[in-house]
């Protein structure tokens, strides 16, 4: 039977913008295109949807929510709980909801916490430090040359440019001032992985199911040796996806199973999506974790969709019925015959 969704979202139409703001200070945030493509999804199977947005909508909202449960995207605005404030809300009312909850997103988002959880479950992650303009850097850092800075708790290669990879003392200071005064955060500084680099899909609870890899090609090439996913590359489309990637069967397996491994190491539920990098000699290093990977019809994550047969409001409601199963409001097939 349809149940009642609510969904909520931070838009980009929504952001009060400052002049310090860097150019890509909104790109976390979602298009209306995104929340329409969601709305229409869940109609298609029969559900009805109730648009609320923001936390702060959410908080005017309550207490009488009336819905089933509530398909969260909420970016929120700054800061690294941006991401918990609707699932902290929303835990707080006991009103189910859709994907990770409060701590989930807290640990992940700053991706320092997430990497420590990786080390502690046997995960390879790129070597790294936190740094601020303030610190030694030059004691900090033990790993030596080339290194990559980027910002600690921010996504969509906000931050990222060409001078990202940094080559020497004079770079890594200037990259990291810059981390530190445009965006408000320390940076993160990591080994630079030369190589390929892929992202994994992974949908479901018990078990969560890996979906085919997708690989990343810059300038028409897969081999990006020392190219990356810079901003501008996102801002400009410069960046093609290709799934299922075209890597032999034993790579994509191993990636498959250590996205499934990183999805359980933070408590990932019903999606979530792994970046990687590997390596030239074919050792895979996990960038991140990202439990709310964005939806759009046009952004990578949906992408393995056509590979397995499946329309985009398939997969999105193949998410929500995830959802829907965890919280008891949806019954399997098997449950349902007896
Ligand atoms: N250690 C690294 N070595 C090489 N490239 C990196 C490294 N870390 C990040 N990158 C590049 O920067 C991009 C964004 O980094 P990522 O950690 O995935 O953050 P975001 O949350 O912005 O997606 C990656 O897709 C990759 O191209
Ligand atoms: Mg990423």
């Amino acid at each position: 039977m349809g149940k009642l969704i609510g969904l909520t979202y931070d838009l980009k139409s929504d952001w009060k913008s400052s002049p310090d703001d860097p150019i890509d200070a909104a790109a976390e945030l979602d298009n209306a295109r995104t929340i329409s493509s969601l709305k229409t999804a869940f109609e298609s199977v029969g559900h009805k949807v109730k648009p609320i947005g923001s936390a702060k909508n959410l908080l005017k909202a309550l207490p009488n929510l009336g819905v089933d449960l509530v398909f969260n995207i909420a970016e929120g605005h700054c800061g690294r709980n941006r991401e918990s404030q609707v699932p902290a809300i929303l835990d707080l009312y006991r009103i189910p909801f859709a994907g990770a909850d409060a701590l989930t997103l807290g640990i992940t988002l700053d991706k320092t916490i997430a990497k420590k959880c990786f080390i502690a479950d046997g995960l390879p992650t790129a070597r790294f430090f936190k740094a601020t303009s303030d610190d030694d850097l030059k004691a900090l850092n033990t790993i030596g040359y080339p290194l990559f800075v980027k910002t600690l708790h921010e996504g969509t290669s906000k931050g990222i440019s060409k001078d990202s990879r940094v080559e020497n003392f004079e770079q890594l200071k200037k990259q990291v001032e810059r981390i530190n005064r445009a965006y408000k955060q320390p940076a993160l500084v990591e080994e630079f992985i030369k190589g390929e680099e892929f992202t994994v899909g992974i949908i479901g609870n018990h078990p969560p199911v890996a979906m085919p890899v997708v690989q990343y090609s810059i300038h028409g090439t897969t081999k990006l040796g020392n190219e990356f996913y810079t901003y501008r590359y996102v801002a400009e489309k410069l960046v093609e996806y290709i799934c299922p990637a075209p890597i032999d069967v034993k790579l994509a397996r191993k990636l498959q199973d250590m996205a499934v491994r990183a999805y359980r190491s933070v408590d990932c539920r019903d999606f979530g999506r792994v970046d990687f990098r590997v390596d030239e000699k074919g050792n895979p290093y996990i960038l991140e974790i990202n439990p709310l990977p964005n939806l759009s019809q046009e952004d990578v994550f949906v992408l393995f969709g056509p590979a397995l047969g499946l329309t985009y409001n398939q997969v999105i409601n193949k998410i929500l019925d995830e959802a829907l199963l965890r919280n008891g409001l949806l019954q399997t097939e098997a449950a349902s015959k007896k």
